[in-house]
């Protein structure tokens, strides 16, 4: 079984494309703060379905497998999750209850 990253870009929230930590990584591998949030995904095994309707952005969103975070880049990225969600709760009882009528409404 794998992962797969649904928004994985958390739909640019938080301003995720410019954030400094994910910039200044990027930086050190001339690689963009999108690209290391796709190569910090992959090399935790994660599937990555990046969505853009930007040719540029798509061939970037590929261009993803010519180097590699060190294990303190990943750390560091580690260290930026809240452990709260930025869309909904899926361990929120009301928003499975929710889930599961909009299943069973078809
Ligand atoms: N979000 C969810 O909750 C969710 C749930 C189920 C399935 N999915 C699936 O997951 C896939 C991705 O999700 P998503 O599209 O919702 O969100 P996402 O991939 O997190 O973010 C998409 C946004 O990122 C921008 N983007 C993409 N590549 C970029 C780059 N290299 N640099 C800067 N901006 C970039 C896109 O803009 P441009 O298009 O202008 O490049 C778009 O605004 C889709 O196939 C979607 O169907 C998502």
């Amino acid at each position: 079984m794998r992962h797969q990253s649904w928004g994985g870009f958390a739909e640019g929230k938080n301003n995720l494309f410019t954030h400094p930590v994910l910039s200044e990584i990027g930086t050190a591998h001339d690689k963009s703060a999108a690209q290391v949030v796709l190569r910090w995904l992959i090399q935790r095994e994660i599937v990555t379905i990046p969505k853009s309707v930007d040719p540029d952005r798509m061939a970037q969103n590929f261009d993803v497998f010519d180097f590699a975070l060190t294990d303190e880049e990943m750390t560091r990225i580690a260290a930026l999750d809240t452990g709260r969600t930025l869309f909904f709760d899926h361990h929120d009882p009301e928003m499975v209850a929710w889930l599961s009528k909009r299943r069973l409404d078809g």
